[in-house]
């Protein structure tokens, strides 16, 4: 076909959403599936790794069909494949890329592997279906990445170019919102029940800790989870209840109140710092991404501070904030712009950084402690183990 731009497939895996989609030039959406597992992981409160895994199994093919079927394409129509290679759980994340290689190999594709926070970043140049033209993002930006695994700011000073400028030292921030809706008895994950929660908070005046951390653009979410535990716990303890890993619940009302303090909390502290950063940096616009950016309270706040400086702020649609095959279809685009191509030996690479300090070793970690420092340990282990890389095989029989 010529005359048109060229289109992408894209391929996410790396967590609990198989997302499949169709993406013209980097930037327009042609067609794009999700299939969600939360209602599959919410009775755990948490994403089972294995049960993820043949979830995507299950649901890859699927979410290919529908996504040629909406954009009325066939896979010769297509000139390349975008799929993430990390960071996240190396089962859900080898599902992906099997599949990928897979059709690279039987379409005679280039193919290329995309880190899942760059993903998050590019999501921002996206355009729907019918959505009209628009700028892309001015450079220099600072961009804001929220998701449950990560949270960091960078200074992009032209495409694919990161300079670190802070990172959280515990939590990233929608772990932080999912332990804080496990303690208030809200459901899985706990952002978005943590927002609802919040819109129904008739007292607005509980006040949370920020961490400030000095003048850096660092993030710690740690102090807070625990203030929010300690004062749970006193005031079940104080209405006679049980505690909360027994089953105690505190009145809607308060939740509610709580909800909200915790909210503002997160959100006083990611604004404050990105909107610092925009400044100290000169920036021309700022980019967020992750799901925590589908946070309302968040891109108001972020919106509102940008606004006041004349900057614009380039934000996702909530359904693009959390994990999707598209924004992975626009960061490919411009690795596959820059020359990258990936080979059959493509790998899954569980713990991949987007960006480092300067002068850190690959395998520097910020502290954490926990399950999460647990499973972020062996994803670092398998790495190191296998040189950076997991092999994997094409899977026989997952063509369509
Ligand atoms: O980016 P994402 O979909 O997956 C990862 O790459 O981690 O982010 C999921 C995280 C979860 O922790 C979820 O609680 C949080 O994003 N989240 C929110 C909201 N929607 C999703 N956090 C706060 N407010 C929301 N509206
Ligand atoms: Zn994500």
């Amino acid at each position: 076909m010529s005359g048109r731009e060229p289109l992408l497939l894209a391929i996410e895996s790396s967590c609990d959403e198989t997302g499949v989609a169709l993406v013209a030039g980097g930037r327009r959406i042609v067609a794009q599936a999700v299939a969600s597992q939360i209602a599959l992981h919410a009775p755990a409160g948490g994403i089972v790794p294995e049960l993820a895994a043949r979830a995507h199994l299950r649901w890859i093919v699927p979410a290919l069909r529908e996504v040629l079927d909406t954009g009325g394409l066939t896979l010769p129509q297509v000139d390349g494949i975008a799929v993430t290679a990390g960071p996240g759980l190396a089962g859900s994340l080898l599902v992906g890329i099997a599949f990928a290689k897979t059709l690279a190999w039987a379409h005679r594709l280039p193919l290329v592997g995309v880190n899942h926070l760059e993903g998050h970043l590019y999501a921002a140049w996206l355009l729907g279906r019918d959505e009209p033209e628009r700028p892309a993002p001015p450079f220099p930006l600072v961009a804001l990445v929220v998701s449950g695994g990560h949270t960091f700011l960078v200074e992009m000073r032209d495409h694919l170019s990161y300079r670190l400028l802070g990172e959280t030292v515990d939590d990233a921030a929608g772990e932080a919102f999912d332990k804080a809706g496990r303690l208030l008895g809200l459901g899985y994950p706990g952002g978005p029940a943590i927002a609802t929660a919040a819109v129904g908070a008739r007292r607005r005046d509980t006040v949370l800790p920020r961490a400030w951390l000095g003048g850096s653009y660092d993030f710690s979410f740690s102090g807070l989870k625990t203030a929010l535990r300690r004062l749970v716990e006193a005031e079940l303890a104080a209405a006679a209840r049980p505690p909360t890993e027994s089953g105690g619940r505190l009145d809607p009302p308060r939740v509610a109140e709580l909800a909200w303090g915790f909210q503002e909390a997160v959100v006083d502290v990611l604004s404050t710092k990105t909107l610092r950063a925009a400044d100290d940096t000169a920036a021309q616009a700022i980019v967020l991404g992750g799901g925590v950016a589908s946070n309302r309270a968040l891109r108001e706040r972020i919106a509102a501070g940008a606004a006041a400086r004349g900057l614009p702020v380039f934000i996702p649609p909530p359904d693009l904030c959390t994990d999707n095959g598209a924004m992975i279809g626009a960061a490919g685009w411009q690795r596959f712009l820059a020359g990258e191509r990936a080979g059959s030996d493509l790998g899954a690479r569980p713990a991949w950084p987007l960006v480092r300090p300067f002068g850190t070793p690959d395998t520097r970690r910020p502290p954490r402690r926990g399950p999460a420092a647990r499973a972020y340990e062996a994803a670092l282990a398998a790495e190191r183990d296998a040189a950076g890389d997991v092999p994997v095989a094409p899977v026989r029989g997952s063509a369509p």
